[in-house]
């Protein structure tokens, strides 16, 4: 069969195989301390469930309007102006299939063949993916570890050619926690503004920030040219596998991003829409909750990390993954790069982690610290143990 070439330019995500990886193993009795996924390891909080089951109980269950519910779209943009000060009405909202359609989609919506976006490095792979896909062509911006992973727009700035079409931030990151400040964001803003650029933001984890940090939206702007924001209920709410997104901005470009979402998934599952509405509207203290044991979590993975000789780990401000250089144990014991290191981890520990280049770095491996303490330490242990053999 001739595939297109299109689909050649892209590949399974390499968390999805590490995923498979583990569960495989774990399906065959190994007992995995699997830092793979990038999903918290909480249930979905009992009042969204509720409203998932009563809107079964009613029946709703039939297609929906392609780009959301009036009702999850209105509760969207009212928690947004709530927690950021923004005011998008409900023409500026659209309802996804998981953030991840509303950044196919805006991108799809957007690139030309041959056209630049400038995409920070650690990036969260599917953005390279997805870029490569439209037929764009992605301009690496390599930050420093040193730094800790920081994005300055003027280094952004020093890419930007007659070809710049998007800038993609994802603040807080995947993979290295990293958070853009404030000041900072509205300086990328104004350098999209000023070079008619537009400025993907990826909202993802914006609740989840740490010592001090205040959860942080460009949305508060008025600008509709030059920013679309990027959101999901899928960490927010431990709402992973109900699939709900959104995207906010100019209404002409979402009612161009709708064209794609009618030819392909068609509506967001109705029930989960529902749920959704519940997961906004309703209490919200279960984000507090998930936020005070995910910083508890950061702060015993990031200690133990350190004591392992040789591990250097940032300590991040956001997210719920730890991002640590491993170079000292490359190129040595059979352990070419960090792909052979992380094989062998999981192999010989049982322990499974994301290895560096899936983000565009060679020397590091992602660990999500979206699981319990319990497994945190014996995760720890096993490194350990595994990193005083090599
Ligand atoms: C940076 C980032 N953006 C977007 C997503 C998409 O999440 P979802 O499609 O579940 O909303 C993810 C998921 O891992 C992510 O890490």
């Amino acid at each position: 069969m001739q595939l297109s070439q299109r689909i050649s330019r892209i590949s399974v995500s390499s968390t999805l195989v590490v995923v498979q990886k583990a569960t495989k193993l774990k399906a065959s009795g190994v007992n995995v301390v699997d830092f793979g996924a990038g999903e918290p390891d909480f249930p979905t909080p009992d009042n969204i469930k509720k409203a998932a089951i009563e809107a079964l109980n009613q029946n709703f269950t039939k297609y929906t309007p392609t780009g959301g519910i009036a009702d999850l779209k209105q509760a969207i943009v009212k928690r947004h102006a709530k927690d950021f000060g923004s005011a998008y009405s409900v023409e500026e909202c659209l309802v996804t299939v998981g953030g991840k359609q509303a950044i196919f989609e805006a991108i799809a919506a957007t690139i030309n063949y041959g056209d630049e976006v400038i995409l920070p490095v650690p990036y969260w792979v599917s953005f390279l993916d997805i870029v490569n896909y439209a037929g764009g062509r992605a301009v690496l911006l390599q930050t420093r570890e040193e730094d800790g992973f920081a994005v300055r727009a003027e280094d952004v700035e020093k890419l930007v050619t007659p070809k710049t079409k998007l800038i993609i931030i994802n603040s807080p990151n995947n993979p290295t926690g990293a958070v853009v400040p404030p000041e900072e964001m509205e300086k990328l803003l104004a350098l999209a503004v000023r070079r008619n650029l537009l400025l993907v933001s990826d909202e993802c984890y914006c609740q989840f920030v740490y010592d001090g940090h205040k959860p942080f939206s460009l949305g508060h702007s008025s600008n509709r040219e030059n920013l679309i924001i990027v959101g999901s209920l899928s960490k927010t709410y431990a709402m992973t596998g109900w699939r709900v997104g959104f995207a906010l901005g100019s209404s002409v470009l979402l009612r161009n991003m709708l064209k794609l979402q009618s030819h392909s998934t068609s509506n967001p599952t109705s029930f989960a829409q529902k749920a959704g509405v519940e997961a906004l509207s309703g209490p919200q203290d279960s984000v507090q909750r998930m936020l005070a044991e995910y910083q508890r979590r950061r702060n015993l993975i990031v200690e133990g990390l350190r004591a392992i000789p040789g591990i250097q780990c940032n300590m991040p401000a956001g997210a719920f993954y730890v991002y640590p250089n491993v170079k000292a144990y490359l190129i040595r014991d059979g352990i070419a790069d960090s792909a052979a290191l992380v094989e062998k981890l999981l192999e010989q520990a049982h322990v499974a982690v994301v290895p560096g280049p899936a983000f565009g770095t060679e020397d590091h491996v992602r660990i999500s610290y979206a699981t319990s303490e319990e497994q945190i330490n014996e995760g720890l242990r096993r490194m350990k143990e595994f990193f005083s053999q090599i």
